[in-house]
C-alpha cells in the first residue's frame, strides 16, 4: 500500500486486471491508474462524488457512486448480468451499473426521477441528436402544462428529455436558490453537454461502452417483471419520515403538470400522519421486498448467501 492509501500492488493472488477494471476504493495498482479513478477526474464539478453526469439535477438523498460499485463487486456481479433498482431515484446504480459492463433496470414512481435517471445513463449514446453539430438550439422558457400527457413517448426522445432536464435544473435553482431562471437554462445545458463529452471521453479512453440503461415509470410494489429475471438488485429505499420526495421536488413536478395530491397517493414515505404514516410504510415496505425476492434469481450464489445467513435456504416474505 502506498502512503496516500490508496496505491497498492497486486501480492499475486490478486488479479491486477481484474482490480484494475472493476474496483471503486483503490486509485492506483501496480502504479497505474484504476478505470474508476480515471473516471472520476472526468469531472466539472468540484465534488468528487459529482463526476460525468452523476451532478445533473440537485437530487436529495442519492447513493454515493463509489458504494454502488463496491456493492456490485461484493455481489460478484458480472457485466452482461442485471442489476436492478427498484427505487431508482436519480439514477446512481443504473449509471454505475452500466458502466461496469450489467444490463440496468431502473423503476420509480417519479416522472422527475425516470427523467434524470435517463438523461444521466442514456444521453451519451445520443450526443449527435442532442447536440449537431454547428446548429443553434432554441430550448422551452415555459413546460407545456399538459407535458405529462403521453409522458412515456416523451421520456423516450432523448433530445426533449436532455433539454427538459437542463429546464427542471434551472427550476430547482430558481426555486432553492433564487437564481435566475432564464440566465441558468442555457449555462445548465451547457455544462450538462461538457459532461457528456467527457463521459464519452472517459470511457473511450478506458476502453468502455457503457450498456444503455431501461428506465420507467413504475410502482416497486408491483414490479413488471418476470420472477427470477434479475441477477442482482442494489436500490435505497424511500425514508419514512426523513425527506418528503414529493414537497422536496415539488417545484418541478408541478412544472411537469403533475398535481401534486394526486401523485402523492403513489409515493411510499408520504402518505398520512403519526403512527398511520408507518404503518402504511411498513406495509408498503413488505410490498417492495416481496416483489423484490420474486423477481430475483435464485441460484448457487444466492443460494452460498442464505446458507452463510444460517437460514439455508430461500426466506419465505
Ligand atoms: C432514497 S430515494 C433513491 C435514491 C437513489 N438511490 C439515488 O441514488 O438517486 C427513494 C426513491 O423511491 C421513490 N419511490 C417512492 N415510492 C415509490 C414507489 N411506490 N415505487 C417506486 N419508487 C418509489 C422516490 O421517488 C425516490 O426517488
Amino acid at each position: 500500500m502506498t502512503s496516500d492509501f490508496r496505491g497498492f500492488t497486486a501480492n499475486g493472488k490478486t488479479d491486477p486486471e481484474l482490480v484494475k477494471r472493476r474496483s471503486a476504493y483503490v486509485a492506483k495498482i501496480d502504479g497505474e491508474l484504476t478505470n474508476y479513478a480515471r473516471l472520476t477526474k472526468k469531472n466539472i464539478t468540484r465534488a468528487f462524488n459529482q463526476y460525468i453526469t452523476h451532478w445533473f439535477y440537485p437530487y436529495k438523498g442519492k447513493f454515493h457512486p463509489q458504494m454502488v460499485r463496491g456493492l456490485a463487486n461484493i455481489m460478484r456481479l458480472k457485466a452482461g448480468e442485471t442489476l436492478l433498482d427498484p427505487f431508482s431515484g436519480s439514477g446512481t446504480a443504473v449509471v454505475e451499473g452500466a458502466l461496469l459492463g450489467l444490463k440496468t433496470i431502473g423503476y420509480d414512481i417519479s416522472p422527475l426521477c425516470v427523467l434524470i435517471g435517463k438523461v444521466k445513463a442514456n444521453a451519451v449514446h445520443h450526443l449527435k441528436k442532442i447536440a449537431p453539430e454547428g446548429e443553434s438550439f432554441s430550448l422551452l422558457c415555459e413546460v407545456p402544462p399538459t407535458w405529462n400527457e403521453n409522458i412515456a413517448k416523451k421520456l423516450s426522445d432523448p433530445v426533449e428529455s436532455f433539454d427538459l432536464l437542463a429546464h427542471m435544473i434551472a427550476r430547482s435553482d430558481e426555486a432553492r436558490r433564487g437564481q435566475d431562471f432564464a440566465a441558468k437554462v442555457h449555462v445548465n445545458r451547457e455544462k450538462m453537454l461538457k459532461s457528456l463529452q467527457l463521459m464519452k471521453e472517459g470511457c473511450e479512453e478506458i476502453g468502455i461502452r457503457p450498456v444503455p440503461a431501461r428506465l420507467e415509470i413504475a410502482d416497486a410494489r408491483s414490479l413488471p417483471l418476470k420472477d427470477g429475471s434479475v441477477d442482482g438488485i442494489i436500490t435505497s429505499p424511500p425514508y419514512s419520515i426523513a425527506l418528503n420526495y414529493v414537497e422536496n421536488d415539488a417545484h418541478s413536478l408541478e412544472a411537469l403538470g403533475y398535481d401534486l395530491t394526486h401523485i402523492k397517493d403513489e409515493f411510499i414515505g408520504v402518505r398520512a400522519t403519526g403512527r398511520k404514516r408507518f404503518d402504511l410504510y411498513e406495509d408498503d415496505m413488505g410490498r417492495a421486498y416481496a416483489e423484490m425476492a420474486r423477481v430475483l434469481k435464485f441460484g448457487p450464489r444466492q443460494q452460498k448467501q442464505w446458507v452463510n445467513s444460517g437460514s439455508g435456504r430461500r426466506p419465505s416474505v
